[in-house]
């Protein structure tokens, strides 16, 4: 049909993203072994932590030393959450070769989550972005909260616009759009996209979607079709935004590849492996992942 790209590109966000809201800590041991699991499943790109404030986000109080005993595989790109300078010179000291900067087009959702205006945050997100570029790191920009708000409800295309302009002339690489409560629906991706891609190509987005309603494959069917290639996942599907009620987890990478390999769209990643991560990490966190294509593949053992 020509209508799906033959290539997408998956980032594995589940050591970050899909860890952040668990309440069951998982050893530093255990998350090394798991990301090195993952090191060897093809995926090109892991956000293996997050350099925030060991308070706001007790569960990777441990990234300095993850960053320190993972195994790098030079095919795939290590990043990790960066909100300001302290986390930083911690990131780039325990190692990343992608700085991932992030903010929302809320304000409210922002200053909930990094406890500050969106104006605030520019000259903070500037300053990160002009270190990690001249450390020579890939500089990615979340933007959270493009279709919905948990406080403040439907977010406009202007107001995700508008922060995109920044952080693009602020010189990040690509931006990652997320859909953190996982409310939008196709026509929400088409109206966002349309607008989006009149400014930005299309190798520049990255589309983040939490499946809290099951939304998150029709809405990546959706956004293939307006030419993109490049979506964050979380093996078994974990995941949520402490600081966003009502986030559940990402679009699971094993749902992601079951569908991709079901319409002939390469991925380089081994289903395999993932399973294997997959279940190492639902034995340690002791409770079943809501991947529907992970259960069946355990069922059938
Ligand atoms: P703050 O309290 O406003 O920070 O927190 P501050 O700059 O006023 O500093 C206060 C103290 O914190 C100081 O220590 C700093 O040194 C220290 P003191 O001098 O009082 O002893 N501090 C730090 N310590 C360690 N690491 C740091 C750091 N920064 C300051 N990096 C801050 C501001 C941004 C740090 C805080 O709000 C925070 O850590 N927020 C993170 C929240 C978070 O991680 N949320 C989840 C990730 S975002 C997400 O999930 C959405 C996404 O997936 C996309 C989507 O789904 O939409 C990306
Ligand atoms: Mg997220």
């Amino acid at each position: 049909m020509g209508r799906w790209p033959d290539f997408v590109q998956v980032k594995e966000v589940g050591p970050r993203d899909g860890l952040q809201n668990e309440k069951k800590r998982i050893s530093t041991a255990d998350k090394v072994q798991w990301i090195n699991t993952l090191s060897e499943s093809g995926v090109k790109e892991i956000e293996y932590s997050s350099f925030v404030h060991p308070k706001w986000v007790p569960a990777l109080s441990d990234a300095h030393e993850v960053g320190k005993r993972i195994n790098r595989n030079p095919d795939v790109r290590y990043s990790a959450l960066v909100p300001n300078m302290k986390g930083l010179d911690l990131a780039l000291e325990a190692g990343i070769d992608g700085a991932s900067v992030f903010m929302s087009a809320s304000e409210t959702h922002n200053k909930k989550n990094i406890n500050k205006s969106i104006d605030e945050t520019y000259p903070v997100l500037e300053e990160v972005i002009k270190g990690a570029k001249e450390a020579g790191k890939h500089v990615t920009g979340y933007v959270s909260t493009v279709f919905d708000c948990p406080y403040e409800g439907r977010i406009s295309p202007e107001q995700v616009l508008s922060v995109c302009d920044h952080l693009i002339e602020s010189g990040v690489d690509d931006l990652s759009l997320g859909d953190t409560i996982g409310t939008a629906v196709p026509s929400q991706v088409d109206q966002l996209l349309l607008e989006i891609l009149t400014r930005f190509p299309n190798e520049k987005i990255i589309m983040h979607f939490h499946d809290t309603r099951g939304m998150a494959i029709a809405n990546i069917m959706r956004s293939m079709e307006h030419g993109l290639t490049r979506f964050d996942s979380a093996i078994g599907g974990l995941g949520g935004c402490p600081y966003a009620p009502g986030a559940a987890g990402n679009v699971a990478t094993n749902d992601v590849l079951y569908l991709l390999n079901g319409l002939g769209i390469k991925t380089g990643m081994d289903e395999a492996k993932l399973q294997e991560a997959a279940m190492f990490i639902q034995s340690k966190l002791g409770k079943s992942l809501p991947s529907k294509s992970l259960a069946y593949a355990a069922s059938q053992g």
